[in-house]
């Protein structure tokens, strides 16, 4: 797609956080794809491409998948994943990625890397290191929630943990969770993990560039956390699974991309991903009238102005075929950027289905899950 001129340009696109990998996996939980994006078959998906895995997803469905990062270290990441789904078996893929111990992680890059674009290529040839560790373990994100999942595991032992993650009920587990996990070394933790130096160390200042200044990021990370440890079971919570284990349950317990049951109808589908770099910003205005039907937005709008907001939407309902579906997150500390703010009648926010989603949702981190959808004449 060519350049366009356009008014709007993100505002954080040049933050340090993104000289490299940020988002190793979608850390956004992947039910908001069925339950409020609802792809069909013959539909367009633009999609944040973030850690790949939801634009993966969306092409298992979709019949046409526009995926698109700021970040090109986010591209040559989906294509290095696309590329392992065609060029390798599904054991092979696990090895790659680092979800099974392999020791030649290497020769099966080898095979994956024929795929690659140029530049893909030379990133990841340049970095063996995370080819040999396993890709999914190379953001920056990921070496947070893992890094957090080691000291967990450290400190409320290893028989604690695995106890944990055998309860079935969600009962047993808020019991085992207020007796046994909840206590003073859980709270003090809590202020150390969530507080602002860590915080800081981990990611960009401009990750709270709209933060609430009037609050401390610390007490509803802790929330959020306690809510997903407690209150959402964890016997199919594969994101938590992952953070403390560093792989998944089993072949299906994971993102849709990397299912077993998935892997032969995605491997025949990916031809129908498109892979850009570019900021929405700019890239949407090239986007023809009435040529998209779902829009996953990750949760890119934290980082954006109200102005950058609207003149977004705008673009949205331009670009929307009729009835066309939009999500996006806010994350904890985060304004959440309103549907209504921009004044918009063809935008409907469904706030219902948004709640649910984010009340249910496997991973913490956020203070909102919006839906909406785009309500013009055919
Ligand atoms: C918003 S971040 C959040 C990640 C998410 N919470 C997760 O864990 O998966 C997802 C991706 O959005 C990209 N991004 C942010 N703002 C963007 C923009 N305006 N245009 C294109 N990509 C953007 C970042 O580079 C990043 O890879």
């Amino acid at each position: 797609m060519n350049p366009v001129e356009s008014p709007l340009r993100s505002q954080v696109s040049r933050a340090d956080f993104f000289a490299r990998v940020g988002y190793s996996t979608v850390w956004e939980d992947e039910r908001v794809i069925d339950e409020a994006l609802e792809p069909r078959a013959s539909e367009t998906a633009l999609s944040i491409t973030s850690g790949g895995d939801l634009s993966l997803q969306l092409a298992l469905t979709c019949e046409r998948v526009v995926s698109l990062d700021f970040n090109p270290r986010q591209t040559w990441l989906l294509e290095l994943k696309r590329a392992a789904v065609l060029t390798l078996d599904h054991d092979q893929l696990w090895e790659l990625v680092g979800l099974a111990p392999s020791a030649h992680r290497r020769q099966l890059y080898e095979r994956a890397r024929e795929l690659l674009s140029e530049d893909a290529r030379r990133y990841w040839d340049e970095r063996p290191g995370e080819v040999d560790a396993g890709v999914l373990r190379c953001g920056k994100q990921d070496r947070y929630l893992q890094w957090i999942g080691r000291v967990l595991t450290l400190l409320q032992r290893p028989g604690t943990i695995r106890e944990y993650f055998a309860i079935r009920q969600i009962d047993e587990q808020q019991r085992f969770f207020d007796d046994r996990w909840n206590g003073r070394l859980w709270r003090f933790l809590g202020a150390v993990l969530f507080g602002r130096t860590f915080l800081d160390f981990f990611f960009h200042k401009d990750h709270f560039r709209y933060a609430r200044q009037d609050q401390h990021p610390g007490p509803a990370m802790r929330a959020q956390a306690d809510r997903t440890l407690r209150d959402v079971p964890v016997w199919s919570n594969f994101y938590l699974h992952w953070l403390f284990f560093g792989t998944y349950r089993d072949r299906e317990s994971c993102p849709a991309w990397l299912r077993e049951s998935q892997f032969d109808r995605l491997k025949l589908r990916l031809a129908r991903l498109e892979i850009h770099t570019a900021e929405l910003e700019q890239f949407i205005f090239g986007l023809p009238a009435s040529s998209v039907d779902v829009f996953n937005f990750s949760n890119i709008f934290d980082w954006v102005s109200q102005e950058t907001f609207t003149g977004l939407m705008r673009e949205v309902i331009r670009v929307a075929r009729p009835g066309a579906r939009l999500c996006y997150w806010t994350n904890v500390v985060n304004t959440r950027r309103e549907l209504g703010s921009c004044g918009f009648p063809e935008l409907e926010e469904r706030a219902g289905l948004g709640q649910t989603l984010h009340r249910e949702s496997r991973t913490p981190g956020y203070s909102s899950c919006t839906v909406g959808r785009v309500r013009k004449p055919a």
